[in-house]
């Protein structure tokens, strides 16, 4: 008999932006999978190349256009597919394709066509799909997790978002808000859980709009939750993002109804004036929003709360930024992802404001939010020194490997000593000391 050499093409992907796009590669990895593709970290030996990338502000799309030369640069010696997925695809479309660099172009909604994109592009057509759907949630597809320490997984429950916050691209590059069969989500978290997976991050843009209704079934988030708490006390569960202006009460009753339940929020601001805020077209107030913090905590004290903000969006004024300051203050973060405003086209804000801080501004702004957020980062961590916290081994920690580390229910890493466990164990610790990001314990 004659002996065949079976090739099977390679492919690797870089992933940009944020944790939905993270589990999207692994959607796309499934995708692939089945129709006979596999998978490697190893640009070199790819025989398809691909990023799947954020438009969120503009440096994350600068930093693909130069990915794009480097993944060219592989072309040297060899054939290789490249393509762009995701957020920058659904925006630029045949931009990207116009270049010559890129052979195919795939936006959020389009992944189960990639086969036949592939398969069309390597016979040098160039090939893109940037439709969106108002009904794709890839719910039946099991993604292929890529992340390394096999603890911690995340699932989409919905996609896109109809909110139209006015600085923001994403409702343009992901489309409309749809959510996915709760069944499908609790059989992913179960398969996590069956296969040693410790910790379920529940992903959307706006997790508290979570509504999927069949005639005999009616599901919300807080719903959701405590469908995916029953799984086991053993398994942690954690969501992101919380949307201020949805974030029930009744989501605070089921966090605190169940210990596996993470206590953390992560609360996006983005400013604390009330004409920033309304001008974001966000659609709560400063006021509002201190009031959701004063629930949390009074049913919740020990919450963990992060945010996200904007410095110098339109028309930013000092009194303004004073009011992002001052709430930052009274709040109390534990972390926050900090952002000067990028303006990004074809967004209600590029449309009708101009982008009128000016750099210099913007940056002194950031500044000092960051500055003000460092202190309070430190305040944040110090009052957990004494605390006995239960944590979720991740694995060693990155200084020293007789160090181990791992997350508590709200959200702070912890480093101890310990040769004894591993990853995926729950052990207790005390904290001795902190810096402003790490919390520093012996075993208990
Ligand atoms: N859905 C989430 C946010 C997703 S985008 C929410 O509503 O909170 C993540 C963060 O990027 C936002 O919270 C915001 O702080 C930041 N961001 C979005 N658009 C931006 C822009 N044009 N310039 C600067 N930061 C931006
Ligand atoms: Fe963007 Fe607002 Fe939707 Fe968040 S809620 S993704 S900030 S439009
Ligand atoms: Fe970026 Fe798209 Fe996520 S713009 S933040 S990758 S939804």
């Amino acid at each position: 008999m004659e002996s065949q050499s079976i090739n099977i093409p390679k492919v690797y992907i870089e992933t940009y932006g944020c944790q939905m796009n993270v589990n999207d590669s692994e959607v796309i990895f499934s995708i692939l999978a089945q129709h006979g593709y596999a998978r490697t970290e190893s640009m070199d030996e790819a025989d398809v190349i691909m990023a799947n990338t954020c438009s969120v502000r503009d440096n994350a799309e600068q930093r693909i256009w130069g990915r794009i030369e480097q993944f060219n640069l592989q072309r040297r010696n060899r054939t290789v597919i490249i393509g762009i997925l995701g957020c920058m695809a659904e925006r630029l479309k045949d931009k990207l394709l116009e270049t010559g660099k890129v052979d195919i172009v795939a936006g959020p909604d389009a992944y189960r066509s990639l086969p036949e994109l592939l398969a069309a592009a390597g016979d040098g057509h160039p090939q893109i799909n940037v439709m969106l759907s108002r009904e794709e949630t890839y719910a039946d597809i099991k993604p292929v997790r890529t992340d390394r320490n096999g603890v911690s997984a995340f699932i989409s429950i919905m996609r896109g978002c109809n909110n139209v916050c006015s600085y923001c691209v994403v409702p343009y590059t992901r489309g409309a808000e749809r959510s996915r069969d709760a069944h499908t989500i609790v059989r992913e978290a179960c398969d996590c859980f069956n296969a040693g997976y410790k910790e379920v991050t529940l992903l959307g843009q706006n997790v508290d709009s979570y509504h999927w209704k069949t005639e005999t079934e009616d599901v919300n988030f807080a719903n959701l939750l405590e469908m995916v708490a029953q799984i086991s006390p053993e398994l942690r569960v954690r969501f992101s993002t919380s949307n201020p202006q949805d974030f029930s009460d009744e989501v605070i009753e089921v966090m605190a109804k169940y210990e596996n339940i993470c206590k953390h929020i992560h609360f996006p601001v983005q400013s604390g004036s009330n004409r920033m805020l309304e001008k974001m077209r966000r659609r709560y107030t400063r006021e509002w929003y201190l009031e959701r913090v004063a629930k949390i905590r009074s049913i919740i004290p020990d919450c963990g709360l992060t945010t996200d903000v904007i410095a110098g969006f339109c028309s930013e004024t000092e009194e303004d930024h004073k009011d992002t300051l001052s709430l930052f203050d009274e709040v109390g973060f534990d972390t926050a992802f900090m952002f000067y405003y990028s303006e990004r086209p074809g967004t209600i804000a590029a449309r009708n404001y101009p982008d009128d801080v000016d750099i210099e501004t913007k940056t002194r702004r950031l500044n000092e939010i960051i500055a003000l957020q460092g202190r309070k980062s430190m305040e944040s961590y110090q009052r957990d020194l004494g605390k006995r916290f239960r944590v979720l081994v991740e694995g060693p920690s990155k200084k020293n490997q007789e160090e181990l580390c791992g997350r508590a229910s709200n959200n702070k890493m912890c480093v101890w000593p310990d040769t004894e466990h591993k990853a995926g164990d729950y052990v207790d610790v005390e904290v001795l000391n902190c810096t402003s990001a790490t919390l520093i314990c012996k075993l208990v």
